[in-house]
């Protein structure tokens, strides 16, 4: 009795490593290769790149649109253009595509979704504009950072 007890907790625990490690080779590296320039390339479906590039124009037109609003004063048009790269701007995404991912690059896009939630909740209490304008920059350092460490590449069809 006893020793089936311990072959149970073995079982368990080896059960419980295999999930571990199954659940870290599928989150954590996601499904990427080394670069020319250093950086690591996400690898992805044509359309899966084509989509996340467009999802990048997007953000840089949001970036440019809240910039030439607080340029010009015009903080109370802030929260609409920061809510539409918020989360709810994530929703859509894939789970095939998710799943090849790096844990940190999904770190960094989701942190940087939710930081405009965030901006669009500041902007909305009437604040200076140059108080949001250094409120986004600091969410600029999310674009700058994986920028310097991520590319995207079209995976291999055979793969
Ligand atoms: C989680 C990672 C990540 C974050 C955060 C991120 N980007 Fe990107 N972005 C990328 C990658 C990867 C590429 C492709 C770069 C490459 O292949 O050389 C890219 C490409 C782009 C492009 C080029 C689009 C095209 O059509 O070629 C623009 C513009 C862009 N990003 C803007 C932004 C802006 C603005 C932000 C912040 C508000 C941002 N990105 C945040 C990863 C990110």
């Amino acid at each position: 009795m006893k020793i089936l007890c311990k072959l149970g907790w073995l079982v368990s625990l080896i059960l419980a490593g295999v999930i571990a490690y199954g659940a870290y080779v599928v989150m954590v590296p996601g499904h990427t290769a080394p670069s020319s320039d250093g950086r690591t390339a996400v690898l992805l479906a044509e359309g899966e790149r084509d989509k996340v590039l467009g999802e990048m124009r997007f953000l840089l037109e949001t970036v440019q649109a809240i910039s030439e609003n607080l340029a010009a004063g015009n903080v109370e048009a802030v929260p609409a253009l920061a809510r539409a790269a918020g989360m709810a701007a994530a929703a859509g995404e894939s789970p095939a595509m998710m799943a090849k991912l790096p844990l940190e690059f999904k770190t960094l896009g989701l942190g940087t979704h939710q930081a405009f939630d965030d901006l669009a909740d500041m902007a909305a209490t009437d604040p200076e504009p140059l108080e949001v304008l250094a409120t986004m920059s600091q969410t600029m350092l999310n674009c700058t950072a994986c920028h310097a460490g991520y590319r995207l590449a079209v995976e291999d069809s055979t793969q």
